[in-house]
């Protein structure tokens, strides 16, 4: 399981994570929610290892990432986690094929030779066919996120991060994903955390929804209990209301007004 206690994150002048807290049992799928910026991928970064959090504990099946100091243990622990990047983060020099398969050498035992069809394979289940020799500058934005997703379950990891995985894909690709991420979780028993703003893969892929808001979980249940929520500010988040107790601070990008001056 993975387990997150008070973790703490500022970037210089900006407080992220404030103390989130959150459990994610093994064999569950927990949806994260929150408006844009409250710190969803800096949370998934700090779970994998690539940001370490100013204070707090992340524990995944006993081991407390934010202790580890040495190289190769970071390394393994990473080992365990598939990570789908929110920017899908291909490498642009590499052919498809070798983005998908590019951890299987580190990741596991199976030889080269197998690289390319296990590479093709996972593509078809993301619904792509025929682009294993295409560069990722000949994708389109939603092509990148699909090849980047077959990457991340390339190995067949226990753990899979996912950060926004239907995001810029088409309603019906978008369900086959949420089909795909629910077949990985019946299939392997993955554990995963997917950060989404899709209220409907969160309702369809996960056990439990967790909202993150000003830097803390505000609430974690079950996706009927979150659709069914009395608390204004998951109601607000989860209707998609511009009214209510969330207020967007678009504000701070308007010029400011001078007393008696010209505009
Ligand atoms: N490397 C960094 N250095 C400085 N500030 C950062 C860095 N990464 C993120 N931030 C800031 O931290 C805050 C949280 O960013 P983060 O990317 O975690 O948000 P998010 O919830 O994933 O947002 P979105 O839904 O838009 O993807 C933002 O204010 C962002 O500007
Ligand atoms: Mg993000």
């Amino acid at each position: 399981m993975i387990e997150a206690r008070g973790v703490q994150k500022s970037y210089p002048g900006r407080p992220v994570l404030r103390g989130v807290d959150l459990a994610v049992q093994e064999g569950e799928t927990m949806a994260v929610i929150g408006g844009s910026g409250c710190g969803k991928s800096t949370f998934l970064k700090c779970v994998i290892g690539l940001v370490r959090p100013d204070s707090g504990s992340i524990t995944v099946d006993g081991t407390d990432i934010t202790r580890l100091t040495r190289e190769a243990d970071v390394a393994a622990y990473r080992r365990r986690f598939g990570y789908l990047f929110q920017e899908a983060a291909l490498f642009d020099s590499l052919s498809v094929w070798e983005n998908v398969s590019f951890g299987l050498r580190y990741l596991t035992s199976l030889p080269p030779s197998r690289f390319r069809a296990i590479a093709k394979d996972k593509l078809a289940l993301v619904g792509l066919k025929d682009v294993e020799d295409l560069r990722p500058s000949e994708l389109s934005g939603g092509m990148k996120k699909r090849v980047a997703l077959a990457r991340a379950i390339a190995a067949e990891p226990s753990y899979i991060l996912y950060d926004e995985p239907t995001t810029g894909l088409d309603p019906i690709m978008s369900d086959v994903i949420n089909d795909l991420i629910l077949d990985l979780q019946k299939a392997l028993n993955t554990t995963a955390i997917v950060v989404t703003h899709d209220m409907k893969s969160a309702y369809k892929v996960a056990s439990r929804i967790a909202m993150i808001h000003e830097g803390r979980v505000l609430a974690a249940d079950r996706p009927e209990a979150i659709k069914a929520t009395k608390d204004p500010y998951v109601r607000q988040f989860v209707d998609g209301l511009s009214q209510g107790p969330i207020k967007m601070k678009l504000k701070e990008f308007e010029p400011e007004t001078v007393e008696g001056g010209a505009r």
